[in-house]
């Protein structure tokens, strides 16, 4: 019986991971480092201090430097969400949101942001969420299972009953390491590892998600 679902926030509930994306891209121009879309495709899910490790790709800088330019960061991606409002919700994803309350489940978030709520806020869907775990509940981020299951317990659920809905893939590692169900959003090479696919939550419902859980053992 499936009776929690625990959504990633970036690129699954609305296109953050862009925004992202644009501020380590305006870092790593400053900085004169090579950042590509595709050496971005690594960064999803990932925190954000290990995100620019990953970018600097082994070379070495003071504590100092590195607490500066992932501020420096962040102050680029705040600038960003300061505009979003509930117009950047992705296709599907309120609805599926509200379906899973009126079928008598429950939503959690399961995101490595520290600014996930605000975002959230500013999308107009906090109170669809029966708990939130984000870059300030745990330690170890993705890929451990780690901030699943502090939602899982938040929900007073067993992982087996929860879905990670989630697009990268070290949120899909997270998933299975944890016990979870899983649901990839985007392309197989990506997300090919979760139990169901789809490449965004536009048309999903409770129904199709269900059937392709099933249809796995
Ligand atoms: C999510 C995003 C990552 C981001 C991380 C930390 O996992 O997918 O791209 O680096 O959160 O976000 P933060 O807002 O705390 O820097
Ligand atoms: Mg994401």
């Amino acid at each position: 019986m499936i009776r929690g679902f625990i959504f990633d926030l970036d690129g699954v509930l609305t296109d953050t991971a862009e925004y992202h994306y644009r501020g380590w891209k305006r870092l790593a121009e400053e900085e004169g480092l090579a950042f590509t879309r595709e050496d971005n495709e690594q960064l999803r899910g990932i925190p954000r201090r290990e995100s620019l490790l990953l970018i600097l790709k082994g070379r070495l800088y003071p504590e100092e430097k590195i607490l500066e330019m992932m501020e420096r960061k962040n102050k680029y991606y705040l600038e960003f969400i300061r505009e979003i409002s509930p117009r950047d919700l992705l296709p599907g994803a309120k609805e599926l949101l509200e379906e899973i309350r009126l079928a008598g489940r429950k939503n959690a978030l399961g995101s490595a942001s520290r600014n996930a709520t605000e975002v959230l806020d500013r999308l107009g869907i906090r109170s669809l969420f029966d708990a939130i775990a984000d870059g300030h509940s745990v330690e170890r981020q993705k890929p451990a299972p780690d901030l699943f299951l502090h939602a899982a317990s938040q929900l007073s659920l067993p992982p087996e009953e929860c879905v990670v809905v989630e697009d990268a893939a070290a949120g899909i590692e997270g998933a299975i390491r944890g016990g979870f169900r899983s649901i990839g959003l985007g392309p197989q090479e990506r997300v090919g590892k979760a139990e169901a696919v789809f490449p965004s939550l536009a048309g999903v419902h409770l129904d199709e998600i269900f059937t392709a859980l099933d249809r796995k053992p």
